[in-house]
């Protein structure tokens, strides 16, 4: 009998608790030391000039697009694959979610379908690329796409800590990088937080003002901002976590090899790709197969954890559909939820988990 194979697993150690312990007997749990040691160590991970810690991911995206100027009206070019707090904070603002289609291979966001979107669009202002599962989104021809029609570039690294695209990290690529921490993630601060990366002072004083209410260096509150600061205690973990994010990731790509390397041979199973000229970091392990659900079933039985990523296209979900004029045009988009199956996936996963993963899968077609 073989044992269950979870799907992530959440690391914790001493040293995180004495960090913790730290911040606790120091009594500073807002606006202290422990915040700006992060900030700095993670602009420092990403190589960009500046970070601004957040408490959570969706905030980060959200201030991004604020401190990019984006205003009600606007339309923001989104992909249609993704997280719901991709879009959510576009609508929040106000703007104009414009769905994009993905790239056949990659799932990121395709540059040729945003070229068409942003040529019929009326004002456009804003493209936010999600590095989708860990691979960075081709961000030269986006970049160019946004040059050409003088978009901002909000990166959505929620999933990408650590990747790098031609050499550079994720966070680092556009004019802000938005990051999440929430558990799951390749770095987490064990609860919610985010943090925005940019190279641009002004964008980053901007963010730090509309984190902390609206309010300046001499106290006037110069913005109408809401609370979405980062806690001491979380910051603290962030920092300590940090440290193994590298080999990490590491243990990431090993494990994907493995899987890639086991599941060659199985006709009915796309692996995952990296390009050349990426890091991925394999946030998740994501194969497509045409009889998702059934797969899904043998492996849960088999004692195995899986998740889809996403089931539901953004735009389907009635918060977004409601709001929308029309239906996006996105048709790989509505094949690709069908078929996508997230495989286990974390920087401790064994050999011989992955290779039962893969045993049951041969077993399931070979029926
Ligand atoms: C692609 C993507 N965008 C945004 C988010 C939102 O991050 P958070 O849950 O920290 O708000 C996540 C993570 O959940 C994500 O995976």
């Amino acid at each position: 009998m073989s044992e269950s194979v979870d799907f992530t697993d959440i690391y914790a150690d001493e040293a995180m608790v004495d960090r913790a312990t730290e911040v606790i007997r120091s009594g500073r749990y807002v606006k202290g030391p422990m915040v700006e040691r992060f900030e700095e160590a993670f602009a420092d991970f990403c190589g960009t000039d500046h970070a601004v810690g957040v408490a959570s991911g969706t905030d980060a995206i959200y201030l991004s697009l604020k401190a990019a100027g984006v205003e009600p009206g606007d339309d923001v070019f989104v992909p249609a694959h993704t997280f719901f707090a991709t879009v959510s904070p576009v609508l929040e603002l106000g703007a104009t979610p414009v769905f994009v289609d993905h790239d056949p291979e990659t799932y990121t966001m395709d540059p040729d379908d945003l070229a068409e979107k942003v040529s019929a669009a009326d004002d456009p202002a804003a493209v936010v690329p999600v590095h989708i599962y860990g691979h960075p989104a081709e961000m030269d021809a986006i970049g160019d796409v946004a040059a050409d029609h003088d978009l901002a570039v909000i990166e959505d690294s929620c999933q990408a800590h650590g990747a790098t695209y031609r050499g550079d990290r994720a966070g680092s690529l556009g004019d802000a990088g938005a990051f999440s921490f929430y558990p799951s993630k390749n770095v987490t601060v064990a609860g919610d937080g985010g943090m925005i990366t940019t190279d641009a002072p002004d964008l980053a004083r901007e963010a730090r003002m509309l984190r902390n209410h609206g309010r300046n260096d001499d106290g006037e509150h110069v913005r109408l901002g809401l609370n979405h600061r980062l806690g001491e205690l979380h910051a603290a973990l962030g920092l300590e976590q940090l440290d193994h994010l590298d080999e990490w990731n590491e243990n990431r790509r090993a494990a994907a090899e493995r899987y890639t390397e086991r599941l060659r041979d199985v006709d009915q199973v796309d692996p995952p790709v990296a390009r050349d000229h990426v890091e991925h970091v394999f946030h998740l392990y994501v194969i497509r197969v045409p009889d998702r659900d059934d797969l899904q079933e043998s492996l849960e039985t088999a004692g195995i954890d899986t998740g889809v990523h996403y089931p539901v296209p953004t735009h389907e979900h009635p918060a977004v559909s409601e709001r929308l004029d029309g239906t996006p045009q996105v048709p790989r988009t509505e094949e690709l939820t069908d078929e996508i199956l997230s495989l286990p996936m974390h920087p401790r996963i064994t050999d011989t988990e992955i290779d039962q993963v893969c045993a049951t899968i041969e077993r399931h077609y070979d029926r």
